[in-house]
């Protein structure tokens, strides 16, 4: 089973830190690295994936640099970039097979491994349809069919929810959830529910750094004694609302639920609340939300 080693790994573009001395050891498992935009998951991510450089620092798999491991290294991987490629006017089977083929999968192989794949996305009705003619969730689906071809070791997929519907997220989280459990699987994403139940490890990942990690559970725990709920009338809510974190709000009959991410207790009468993941994001990531606003 495979095993990877950040040593390190930093990125500088020009004099932006993207990625600043991240060291991580990762063992088969779904790794969910959380975080908001700019925070600097693709760029990790290209990096695990051999396409980008560190500016210094070191990415091991099984105790080899995979700069040095290079071909052998690919081998073991499939990736699905943020900025997913596609030929719009290949059929989506042939565009898999034109795959296989750059992924040196044996032809013996290819045409069952295609059928495999589109069967397992759900698009084995599609398959002979245009890819132009595709909804945005269909393509993610094709995104990770094609990630998968050659049977992957490691599995890096980068924002692969971006611009799916509910259904199709469900849809793409059982798929990541039925995966062989001896793979790493490395997602990235800034939605938490597409990581809370799925992941074994969640990384939390602010300006260029893994601030937090662990199970969802670790994660939540970091946050205890930081989530408050109060009922409030709705004049206090309004204030309440402006001036603290609300993770929700919600009216309960002539007054307002609230549910208020802060060090210290917010008001009179609000009482200590369990932390949820969507809780510890926004006591994370508040700050830069109001930053980039
Ligand atoms: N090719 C690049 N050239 C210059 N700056 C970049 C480049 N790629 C990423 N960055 C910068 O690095 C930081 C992290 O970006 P990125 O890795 O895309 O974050 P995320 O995927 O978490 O949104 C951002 O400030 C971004 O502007
Ligand atoms: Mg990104």
């Amino acid at each position: 089973m495979p095993q990877l080693v950040l040593d390190r790994v930093t990125r500088h573009f020009k004099n932006k830190i993207a990625v600043d001395a991240v060291s991580l050891r990762l063992q088969p498992g779904i790794h969910g690295f959380l975080g908001a935009n700019g925070a600097g998951k693709t760029t990790l991510l290209r990096m695990l994936c051999g396409v980008l450089k560190p500016t210094s620092g070191e990415i091991r798999c099984n105790g080899t640099d995979i700069r040095v491991l290079d071909g052998e290294y690919r081998y073991l991987l499939g990736y699905l970039p943020q900025d997913f490629g596609y030929y719009p006017d290949f059929s989506a089977k042939r565009y898999l097979e034109y795959l296989a083929a750059c992924k040196a999968v044996p032809d013996a192989l290819a045409k069952e491994r295609v059928q495999e794949m589109l069967h397992l996305v759900g698009l084995d009705g599609e398959q002979r349809q245009k890819i132009k003619s595709f909804s945005g969730g269909m393509i993610r689906r094709l995104g990770i069919a094609q990630a998968l071809l050659n049977d992957p070791e490691i599995l890096i997929l980068d924002e692969p929810t971006s611009g799916l519907d509910p259904k199709e997220r469900i849809r793409f989280r059982n798929i990541i959830s039925a995966l062989s459990k001896e793979k790493i699987v490395i997602l990235s994403t800034h939605i938490v529910s597409d990581v809370e139940f799925i992941a074994d490890q969640i990384l939390l990942m602010k300006q260029g750094r893994i601030i937090e990690k662990g199970s969802s559970r670790d994660v939540t725990d970091s946050a205890a004694g930081k989530v408050w709920e109060y009922l409030a009338r709705p004049d206090e809510a309004e204030r309440l609302n402006g001036e603290f974190s609300v993770s929700n709000l919600r009216n309960e009959g002539d007054r307002v639920y609230l549910r208020i991410v802060s060090d210290r207790c917010p008001c009179q009468g609000a009482a200590l609340a369990q932390p949820g993941l969507e809780d510890v994001y926004l006591y994370y990531f508040e700050e830069l939300a109001e930053e980039t606003l």
